[in-house]
């Protein structure tokens, strides 16, 4: 069966590609190259014997996103990864996340409904529940005013699917991923952050390899056991097979609703504190480190209920924080040699 998966060079998208090839989907990427590299291509070749088609293509330009769907009649669904996803560029640079976010989700959804195409799985995020009330957070805590226009084109997206879905023969899946980190095992593919990380995981990576000199821990004097903030930290290799899973789902009509929400996180919360000693732990080295003041805009603790996505969707993060932490810093070390 086959299926497009957009943006699927990026670090999501990538590991999303490997686990559907390992099922035997035959994937289509489309991708602009905008935010990742074409050797990842290869990375995935040499992971799963297999290359994917691949496409460049920028889904800003609505004709060519047409195009594509009028080549590739017989794909029968979706992963929709392709987005800017950086948060404090979309406070400065609004339009372009707005475009890039919505126009090429709206492009998207007009050939699937035009196509006759029915299911849809969509990248949300934790970030949709801002600050929530309670913790863990379940799928039915309320969505929160945006904190930034990234964040608004997430909760626009989940709610333009929902409009769509309604009147059209379109099924959509909703996976809100609380933090993806890792990369995959073999560390032929992994996370590529263009110029100074704004993520922990790949900060301290990067620290610990020797390319920053110290980390910066965003303030000690949250209401946490720690002071540090709280976060869940999910394989990226779990994330991505939640992806396969969701897909399965709406291919063998088992969706209850016409759009489902799932969290997808490992149910625990960890503190950047915790995370550094994980890290010291499994890279064998002290990380040099230094507490500073809060970074705007962050919240104290976040992690999720993940009872709905075990029981409903039959899948659950396997990896632990340690085994995480440990594909990450394999990853950067293959990349630094
Ligand atoms: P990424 O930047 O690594 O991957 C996105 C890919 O989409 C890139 O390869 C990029 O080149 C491509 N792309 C962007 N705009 C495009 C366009 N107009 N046309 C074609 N391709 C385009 O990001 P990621 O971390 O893999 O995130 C994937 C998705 O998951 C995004 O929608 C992101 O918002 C969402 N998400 C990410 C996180 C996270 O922390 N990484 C958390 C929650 C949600
Ligand atoms: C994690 C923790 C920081 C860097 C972001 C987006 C969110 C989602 C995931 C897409 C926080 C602390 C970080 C550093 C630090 N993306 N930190 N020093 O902020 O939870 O979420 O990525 O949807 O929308 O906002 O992730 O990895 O940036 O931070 O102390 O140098 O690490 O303060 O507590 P965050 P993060």
């Amino acid at each position: 069966m086959k299926v497009l998966v957009t943006g699927g060079l990026g670090f999501i998208g990538s590991h999303t590609v490997v686990e559907l090839q390992n099922q035997g989907f035959d994937v289509v990427i489309v991708d602009d190259l905008s935010n990742s590299s074409i050797e990842v291509l290869e990375g995935i070749s040499r992971i799963t014997g297999k290359t994917p088609v691949f496409e460049k293509l920028d889904l800003r330009e609505k004709s060519q996103v047409k195009d594509f769907f009028t080549k590739h009649s017989d794909i029968k669904g979706v992963i929709h990864f392709a987005a800017s996803k950086a948060v404090g560029e979309s406070v400065e640079k609004p339009l372009l996340y707005y475009e890039n976010n919505i126009n090429t989700l709206v492009y998207i959804l007009q050939e699937l409904v035009q196509n006759k195409i029915g299911n849809f799985i969509f990248s949300s995020s934790c970030t949709v529940y801002g600050q929530a009330e309670k913790m863990p957070i379940t799928e039915d805590a309320s969505v929160q005013p945006a904190a930034s226009p990234y964040g608004n084109t997430k909760q626009i997206g989940e709610e333009i699917i929902t409009d769509v879905a309604k009147v059209t023969n379109i099924n959509a899946i909703l996976l809100r991923y609380f933090n993806p980190i890792g990369a995959h095992p073999s560390a032929e593919i992994g996370e590529l952050p263009i110029g100074v990380p704004q993520n922990l995981v790949p900060f301290i990576t990067q620290t610990g390899a020797g390319l920053r000199e110290s980390l910066s821990v965003f303030g000690d004097d949250y209401p946490t056991p720690d002071g540090t903030a709280i976060r869940d930290y999910i394989h990226v290799v779990d994330l991505a097979k939640a992806h396969v899973v969701a897909l399965q789902r709406l291919i063998d009509n088992k969706n209850q609703q016409k759009v489902e929400t799932f969290n997808v996180g490992t149910g625990t919360g960890s503190s950047v504190l915790e995370v550094i000693t994980a890290f010291e732990k499994v890279s064998g080295q002290k990380l040099p480190y230094k507490i500073v003041g809060r970074r705007e805009g962050d919240i104290t603790v976040a992690y999720a209920n993940t009872d709905k996505a075990n029981t409903v969707l039959g899948w659950k993060a396997k990896s632990t924080l340690e085994e995480a932490l440990a594909s990450a810093w394999k990853w950067e070390q293959k990349i630094r040699n």
